[in-house]
């Protein structure tokens, strides 16, 4: 297995849930090492720029409107297998059909506001690490 950094973001609804420290005590419970975060409210172009894999769907208005709501914390995992696993550890997109004990299960309302992101591929976590982290603030711990 090889050791991989995993970009995540609590979205706009967790933070005002007051999730993030549940968010991150299940992450680094799971053997994951928290190695970069911040505190940031993205405007509108800045969320469509993050999502700009989603362009051409239906949700893309909604969902960078949503994310630019409000601030959201985005941070970097590193752990073996770190894509797989957070995505596990989130659950499905949808929370009503997400697995119970999983973070979208616990926290999100529903397909739109589901409380996480999570890189779904190495790609991506290519594409969305250096999005918002320079390499000065991620740390090798
Ligand atoms: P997607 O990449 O399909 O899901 P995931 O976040 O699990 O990788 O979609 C990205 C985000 O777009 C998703 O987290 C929430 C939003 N979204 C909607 O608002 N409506 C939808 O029907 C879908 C599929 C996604």
């Amino acid at each position: 297995m090889a050791v991989e950094r995993t970009l995540v973001i609590v979205k706009p609804d967790a933070v005002k849930k007051n999730a993030v420290g549940d968010i991150i005590r299940i992450l680094q419970e799971n053997d994951l090492k928290l190695i970069a975060l911040k505190m940031i409210h993205m405007s509108k172009e800045e969320a469509k720029g993050f999502y700009i894999v989603h362009k051409d769907r239906s949700f893309y208005d909604e969902l960078t409107d949503f994310m630019s709501s409000g601030p959201c914390v985005p941070m970097v995992f590193e752990g073996e297998n770190a894509i797989s696993k957070v995505r596990e550890i989130i659950g499905a997109t949808d929370p009503a059909k997400a697995a119970e004990g999983t973070i979208r299960s616990k926290y999100g309302t529903d397909v739109g506001r589901n409380a996480v992101h999570a890189s779904d591929s190495p790609e991506s976590a290519a594409y969305e690490i250096p999005y918002f982290f320079s390499a000065l603030e991620i740390h090798s711990i």
